[in-house]
């Protein structure tokens, strides 16, 4: 009996490595960040993009399973907190919601099964969800803010980086923005007032191509957002006068215009191997024919282009992929001035004009042409809310343009 004690006290004195709590904070190297954050305070990490996405290992859960808590301020925020077996399948998985109205801080809790190697907790809403016009200004922003998790029963490891990197430049249906809505709160409060419980990039095209890749994703897409100009834009109050391209050269948040970021600094660590620029459609669709000339459009894409192959100079195989369309039949039947692919000609002139203006990136620079005829996308049970794609139209975008990515990428 006392033999016993001496023994269950020696494991006791052993084992509780795993058993303790450990608080890692934002700052811990442990911790790896995909997409813009920046740290406003030591102590609290933020991000408003879609898709942002932090990830640890984690080592020798105990017998009984453990759990993370994680900390964090936000409004309008959801987020998805997974735990993965080695392989890749997924050991444990919740959506984080944050309130509606008014920031508050929160602890929320992910428990970790015994088999779990790693986690990730990835932003599922887009940065504006009343647009970046004045709602913006009147009505707080999705930012997510991160304080730190604390581990139990388990060891935080470091993870190495994915295989590749991806950044995904684009508007609505790169952000997820309706994916898991339904057509019948169109017209309702509930798409006016909550769209962004029905935002989803997690499983809108990039999050699945990142995903398929084994990819770092950095996502920097809003709905509305054009290349030229947003959409509505005679009405700048909806979507504010600044389309995507200025971000992308100037903010770290998209709704924060003190966060500064340079694409060019390789402080940033963003090195990506593809970046998708899925812009156009809100330039040409929703302008009561205000839509930008031939020139004018052909001009800004090849000034845009040009700025994200020098960012990237240091990786000479860095490539463009320009996606286009991904429209159904049955919306432009709806609305002539809503037609996903009516950009489509447009984008690919300016790539060819680029092509020829700039022989060597231009080989580096293809055309990703998503049809909208509906031999992709349907228009039937594929759409979610808003004429947006929900989960199964965002996935068959994927499916399409995932052949052509292997195929340019050599993945
Ligand atoms: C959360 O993320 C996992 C992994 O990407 C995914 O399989 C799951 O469907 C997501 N859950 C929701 C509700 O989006
Ligand atoms: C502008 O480009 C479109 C698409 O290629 C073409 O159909 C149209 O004729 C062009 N307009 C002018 C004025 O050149």
């Amino acid at each position: 009996m006392k033999k016993y004690v001496v023994r269950c006290l020696l494991l006791l004195l052993l084992s509780p490595l795993t058993t303790a709590k450990e608080n890692v904070t934002p700052e811990d190297e442990r911790i790896r960040y995909e997409g813009r954050f920046d740290s406003p305070a030591p102590g609290t990490y933020r991000t408003d993009w879609p898709c942002a996405r932090l990830s640890f290992g984690v080592n020798n859960v105990r017998e009984e399973g453990g759990s993370i808590d994680v900390s964090w301020s936000s409004e309008r925020v959801r987020l998805n907190a997974t735990a993965w077996r080695a392989d890749g399948s997924i050991a444990s998985s919740e959506i984080f919601v944050g309130p509606k109205w008014r920031n508050k801080k929160q602890t929320s809790t992910l428990n970790l099964p015994k088999d779990a190697s790693f986690v990730t907790i990835r932003k599922l809403t887009q940065a504006a969800p009343f647009g970046t016009g004045i709602g913006e200004k009147a009505l707080a922003a999705s930012v997510w803010e991160y304080h730190g998790v604390e581990v139990t029963g388990a060891e935080v490891v470091s993870l190495s980086p994915r295989k590749r990197v991806v950044e995904y430049i684009g508007a609505s249906d790169s952000a997820g923005y309706c994916a898991d809505g339904t057509p019948d709160i169109d017209g309702t409060a509930a798409l006016l007032i909550d769209s962004w419980l029905y935002d989803n990039c997690d499983l809108a095209t990039p999050g699945l191509l990142a995903n398929y890749f084994d990819a770092d994703l950095w996502v920097e897409a809003e709905g509305g957002m054009g290349l030229t100009q947003n959409a509505n834009a005679r009405i700048p109050a909806f979507e504010g006068k600044y389309p995507l391209p200025y971000f992308w050269e100037n903010q770290a948040l998209l709704t924060d215009s003190s966060s500064s970021w340079d694409p060019t600094d390789s402080n940033n660590q963003l090195s990506p191997d593809l970046v998708v620029v899925s812009l156009g459609g809100n330039d040409y669709n929703h302008q009561h024919g205000n839509v930008p000339s031939n020139e004018t459009f052909s001009a800004a894409y090849e000034e845009f282009l040009l700025k994200i192959f020098s960012a990237y100079e240091s990786n000479e195989d860095a490539k463009i992929l320009s996606v286009c369309g991904q429209g159904s039949p049955a919306e432009s039947a709806f609305d002539p001035d809503n037609n996903r692919c009516s950009p489509c000609p447009h984008v690919e002139d300016a790539l060819n004009d680029f092509k020829i203006n700039h022989p060597e990136l231009g080989e580096r620079a293809y055309l990703g042409f998503v049809p909208c005829d509906g031999s992709v996308v349907v228009g039937d049970d594929d759409i979610g809310c808003a004429g947006h794609k929900n989960a199964v139209g965002q996935r068959k975008v994927f499916d399409y343009l995932q052949p052509l990515v292997s195929e340019i990428m050599d993945w």
